[in-house]
């Protein structure tokens, strides 16, 4: 089949990556891609939000299944304007997109499904928000309801801080329209992780959990960023965490979508806060995560395009897919500035060392180790054969091996092999698994 990937980051490539490696794939296209797709992927000079355009494309090249990477499509109704013309595409419509485009939506969804989730309430105004901050004796966090490119949450220490959030939005209107409407909820202590599940609208399969680490500097300090990189699994969390989700999150939330008259298709991602017996659902995303799904294109196994359109068509089976029990690490190479002000056009070296045909000693060693190792380009641009930096996240290392360890060491070393002016990486991506001791669980989640 051909196939139309939307994006233009790491994610997309990953997800490029896989495509072009699934038998079912006989040309692949990515809208606009960078220059890590443009290895497998025919470029398409046409941006994410010019969805007209981009049917108008898969229409005249006959695409049989578009995949959308980002989010602001998906909520802008792409899925809807493809299958208004009888276009394939993988994602939710933009009714079911809601569950990330509102997070008053997503808690309304949850409480009609019963999905365990922080105390809170919604405000379309900003007197009554802050009666009820001045009413509460807990820490607060304080959401933009709609989307906010990842600004639109404030984790307040404080009354003080939450009033402020609720003026910064409200009265100031600091993130438009996405912050008319805030919900305010209970701030929540544990540990994060991102739980991703294929969802066909009646049924959903697991594709597992990854955590990211969001904050620039190592031991998580610092401002938020796009993401500094991933793992999977989660070691600290089996199974029983697994099936615990699908069954108190996944599995209510599909329901819940399908009696609304709004069934859910594509990836549901939802946020997890951890801590002991305690589980809550922080946000829903509905799409992939980057750099998650860079971890978890790594170990998913089976024809990837084969499944997207199964989910597509409401029709996903349990044999569809499997998921490695191997373990992926990524570490993204941001540049210096990031995630405030910072350069771009620098040129990049090292990569020909690490993907080129020259057997460097680390390459012998890696293939000795039966470890993978692949770098997707995020923020990359080429300019008369020079790679350079053209983005905040510039690249997304990512390895895998039997070993979470393993994995982890081998995109450091890949790391260490790349060089470009003002290059950042935290140090310590997947740490807390390392420390904890335990053994990835092995066995496949499912599938062939
Ligand atoms: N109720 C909460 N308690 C504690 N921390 C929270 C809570 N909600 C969100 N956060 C923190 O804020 C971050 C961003 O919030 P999230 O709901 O994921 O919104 P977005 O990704 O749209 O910015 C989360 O990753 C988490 O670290
Ligand atoms: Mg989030």
């Amino acid at each position: 089949m051909k196939v139309l990937v939307v994006g233009k980051g790491g994610r997309e490539h990953a997800l490029c990556w896989r495509l072009a490696q699934s038998p079912s794939v006989s040309e692949l296209f990515c809208a606009e891609g960078n220059p890590g797709t443009a290895q497998i992927a025919a470029t398409v000079p046409i941006a994410a939000g010019e969805i007209e355009g981009l049917r108008c494309f898969a229409q005249q090249e006959r695409i049989d299944l578009c995949v959308v990477g980002p989010e602001q499509p998906l909520v802008d109704g792409i899925v809807d304007e493809f299958e208004r013309y009888g276009l394939r595409i993988f994602g939710p419509s933009k009714a079911a997109a809601t569950l990330e485009g509102s997070k008053s939506f997503a808690r309304l969804v949850m409480r009609q499904a019963g999905v365990p989730m922080a105390e809170g309430e919604s405000f379309d105004d900003s007197a009554a928000a802050r009666d009820y901050v001045l009413a509460r004796r807990t820490a607060l966090v304080v959401k933009a309801d709609g989307l906010a490119m990842g600004k639109g949450v404030a984790i307040c220490e404080d009354r003080e801080q939450a009033l402020d959030a609720v003026a910064r939005a409200m009265d100031e209107h600091r993130f438009g329209a996405a912050g008319s409407r805030l919900v305010i909820e209970e701030r929540l202590k544990g540990e994060e992780l991102s739980f991703f599940a294929l969802c066909d609208g009646e049924r959903a399969l697991p594709l597992g959990i990854v955590q990211d680490h969001k904050a620039i500097y190592d031991g998580d300090h610092g401002p938020n960023t796009g993401g500094m990189g991933a793992y999977s699994p989660v070691p600290q969390f089996g199974r029983d965490l697994e099936d615990r989700v699908m069954r108190e999150v996944i599995n209510p939330t599909l329901a819940a979508m399908s009696e609304r008259g709004t069934p859910f298709r594509g990836v549901l991602f939802a946020g997890l806060m951890v801590s002991g017996e305690r589980l809550n659902v922080l946000e829903f995303n509905v799409r992939f995560g980057d750099p998650e799904c860079e971890s978890l294109m790594m170990r998913f196994e089976g024809d990837l395009a084969e499944t997207l359109l199964q989910v597509a068509e409401g029709r996903l089976t349990e044999r569809s897919f499997g998921i490695s029990p191997r373990s992926a690490a990524t570490v993204v190479l941001t540049s210096g500035g990031y995630p405030d002000k910072y350069r771009t056009g620098l040129p990049i070296r090292g990569l020909e060392r690490i993907e080129g045909s020259d057997p460097s000693a680390a390459k012998v060693g890696w293939a000795l180790k039966r470890v993978r190792l692949k770098i997707f380009h995020a923020g990359t641009a080429l300019a008369g054969g020079q790679l350079l930096t053209a983005g905040g996240r510039v690249l997304a290392v990512t390895a895998g091996a039997a070993e979470l360890h393993d994995a982890i060491a081998t995109a450091y070393e890949a790391a260490d092999m790349i060089e470009f002016e003002g290059k950042h990486l935290r140090r310590d991506i997947g740490r807390r698994a390392l420390q904890c001791g335990v053994q990835p669980v092995t066995g496949a989640a499912h599938g062939s």
